[in-house]
Formats: C-alpha cells, structure tokens, sequence
C-alpha cells in the first residue's frame, strides 16, 4: 500500500467485536504515573494529564495500571481500585481521560512476586521462585487455591467499579511478569496442580480472569489483555506460547490484545535487550518480528507496543497487520502526537540516554525519565523539553522514599494487623 493509502488506516476507525468504535488507530499503551494522592486515588493531576491526552487525538487512552490489591503495588505513588476505594475520584478521572473522544480503558494489575520489599504487603507468586537478576524485591509465596479465587474476585472487581466510574473498558494486564504473566511463564511456575504444566494450564488463571472479568461488565464496555510475545529468558515464556494463549483467548470476547515483552527480570519493554535483539531495537517496533505469527493467526484484533515514535514506523507496524499502534515514552514526550502525525509534522527525538552500563539501571532510569516528564506535564500543563534520565533517577530516589512512607501509613491504618 503507498504512504496516504497508510496514513488512511492509521486515522481511520476501528471497530471493536464487542461493537466499542476507536477513532484511529493510536493507542496511548499504559504507563504508570506515579501520581496517586494521598488514600492511593486519583486526583486533578491525573485528571489534568488525562484531558491533555485526550484532547490530543489518540483514538484510545490506556491508564497506567491500576492496583486491584492494596496491598501488593509496583510502586508508593500507585492508583489502588478494589472494593473500598471511593468511587467518584475514579469517575473524575474517567470524564478527564474521555472529554476529547477517545475510548478510556483502566489498565488492571496485579504484581504478583514483582512487588519491593520495602514496600510492605504480599508478593503472591504462582510458586516461591524468587526474581533472579534483579534486587530489592521481596520473598514470594505460593498461591493457594484461595488465594487465587480472591485474585479472580479483585480483578472482576476492579472491573465492574472501573467500568461503573465511566471507563469505556478494561485492559487485563498479562505482560511484563507481574503475577498474570508470573503463572503463564514455565520459569515462575512450577506448579504441578491444574494452574501450572503445559500452557494451556499456565494459562488458566488468565482465562479464568478474563471469563470472570467479562460476567462483571456490562455488554458493550470493552475488554483487553496485554500480553508478552517472549519473557527473553531461555526455558521461559516463548512465541509460540503467545500463539497458543492468544488462540485461547478467541474463545472468549475479547477485543484487543496489546503485544509487548520483557520482565523485571528482562526490561525488553524498555528498549533494553540482549545482544541477539540489537537488530531488532535498532529497528522502531521492537517486538513487530515477534508479533507477525501472532498478528496472522490472531482472530482478535491486535495492538503492538514498544519503541514506535514515527508516524512512518506506526505505518510499517499496521502494514503487517497489526491493528491499532501502542504508543508510551513518545506520548509522554509529545501528548499531541497523534495531532502532529496527521499534519505531517515530526513527533520528538529519542529520549537522552543513560550514562548507566548496567541494563537495570538503564531501564529504571528511562522510566524515571518518563515520570519525570508526566509529572511535569501534569503540574504545568505541557511536557518540558527534555530531561536527564540519571538526575531522574536520583530524584525519583528521593521522592520514592517519602511517598512509601505515605504509603505505608496509609496501608497500616486502613488494614488492622491480624493480631489485634
Ligand atoms: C514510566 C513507564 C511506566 C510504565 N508503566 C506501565 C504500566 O503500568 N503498564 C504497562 O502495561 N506498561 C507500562 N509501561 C510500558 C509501556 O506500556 C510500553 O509497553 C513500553 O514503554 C514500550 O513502549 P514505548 O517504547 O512506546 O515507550 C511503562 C513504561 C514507562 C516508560
């Protein structure tokens, strides 16, 4: 297809099988703003950088994730949304993110064994496998059947509440090995009994999620999964077990699956791969390779995520495809992008790079970056130029600390201690 037949697809609608329409086929992926106030709600800073992107054309807005327990976060300055948290702050936030017409889907999570020590709570994990590779992280313990009826529970949960606050959908998310894509992973689950074994078991928690998370819904509101096409590990999580979950997942009404990749363990999301895959972050689309199988044989429409920053590299993904283009660090950058695409104007460079050597400190210094720049977004109302990603990091040091005490406060006061 030539270049203006692309842009066509690029700015043309897409409807849903559950009947929901997006406008185009730009999609902001989730990212994690760090922005909750004080009771782990919503406030007017989410709300404001929610009404910038929206007025900024992406055709869907994918929140950051939201935690469906308290007590097992990816971070102090999280969104918590289980069966106690006040609704209105969520229902603010929904009108925010939909006030420009884009759909607004709430991001769903829970952390699984990818939760920090220092932060208290639960590291549930499908068995007691410890993160290789990566510190800080605190011990996990194996689910028990319980456990994961409560997990189904919280998720189906956050969904009905997220949807009654006037979300448009949900995104399950299944990717980046938090406890979702824990139990679909051969290395984190060693299980022996019905949720561990061959993928179709490993699987089993996330069906079950989706099955329980779609009778809590009412029709129409729209549902999605994000999904890994590989952990990066060897004996881990591969292609062909994205193929395999994927072909599970057509059995139930799900409208999109968003393809990424990586872990804690391995932040391929980031940009930050081995050296076997430098052709491929050379490349826009880290994860298009990966994705073509998967995007072929998949009847559900799919979303890919991950390094695109160009209209041109947006094109060459829905060339192969792929449904609708998952954008993060380039609409933090540019909130307007979309709108700067469709004029023919370029979007922003690259983020700085890390002075870092180490791939970890890389990656948590390019999201510091990140966090920086919404923050900034939110206070002031437009995204700053640049930043250091390494004076990021150091700030974001320095604030972390004082919101886990926050945190923790918060934590401590709400849930008694079981022993009186
Ligand atoms: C600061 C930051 C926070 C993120 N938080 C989330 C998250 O909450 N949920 C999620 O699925 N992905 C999250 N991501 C990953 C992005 O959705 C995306 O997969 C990744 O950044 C690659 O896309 P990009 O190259 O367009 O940034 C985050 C990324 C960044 C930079």
């Amino acid at each position: 297809m030539q270049g203006s037949d692309q842009a066509e697809v690029l700015f043309s609608p897409l409807s849903l099988p559950g009947g929901a329409v997006l406008r185009n086929r730009i999609a902001k992926a989730s990212m994690e703003e760090n922005l909750a106030a004080e009771g782990q709600i919503p406030d007017h800073r989410l709300r404001r950088l929610y009404r910038i992107w929206g007025a900024g054309g992406a055709g869907l807005l994918i929140t950051g994730n939201v935690m469906v327990d308290a007590r097992a976060m990816t971070g102090p300055a999280g969104v918590v949304l289980d069966a106690r948290a006040p609704l209105e702050p969520f229902a603010a936030w929904a009108a925010a993110a939909r006030s420009g017409g884009a759909a607004a889907w709430m991001q769903l999570n829970h952390p699984g064994r990818q939760v920090r020590a220092d932060l208290g709570g639960v590291a549930w994990s499908p068995s007691a496998v410890p993160i290789s590779g990566a510190g800080g992280f605190a011990r996990p313990v194996a689910m028990d059947e319980a456990d994961i009826r409560a997990v189904t529970a919280m998720f189906a949960s956050g969904a009905a509440r997220a949807i009654e606050a006037g979300f448009t959908g949900v995104q399950i998310h299944a990717a980046h090995g938090y406890l979702l894509s824990q139990f679909l992973s051969p290395l984190a689950n060693r299980r022996t009994d019905r949720w561990g074994g061959p993928i179709e078991r490993r699987a089993r928690l996330l069906i079950e999620v989706v099955r329980a998370v779609r009778a809590a819904m009412p029709a129409g509101a729209a549902l999605g999964v994000k999904l890994n096409t590989a952990d990066f590990q060897r004996g881990g999580f591969r292609q062909e077990d994205a193929l395999r979950v994927v072909e599970l997942l057509a059995e139930h009404p799900v409208d999109l699956v968003e393809l990424s990749g990586g872990s804690a363990e391995r932040p391929a999301m980031h940009g930050v791969l081995d050296g076997a895959d430098d052709r491929t972050r050379a490349r826009e689309a880290y994860f298009l390779d990966l994705a073509r199988d998967v995007v072929a044989a998949s009847p559900i429409p799919i979303m890919l995520t991950g390094g695109i920053r160009t209209a041109a590299g947006a094109r060459e993904v829905l060339r192969a495809g792929v449904a609708v283009v998952g954008v993060a660090t380039a609409l933090a950058q540019c909130p307007t992008l979309p709108r700067e695409w469709s004029l023919g104007r370029p979007g922003p460079g690259p983020l700085p790079a890390s002075a870092a050597s180490d791939k970890a400190t890389v990656s948590a210094a390019k999201q510091a970056a990140v966090r920086w720049i919404l923050r900034r977004t939110a206070a002031r109302g437009a995204a700053p130029e640049s930043t250091d990603p390494d004076a990021a990091l150091r700030l974001d040091a320095r604030r972390r600390a004082r919101l886990l005490r926050r945190y923790r406060g918060w934590l401590a006061g709400r849930t008694p201690p079981r022993d009186g």
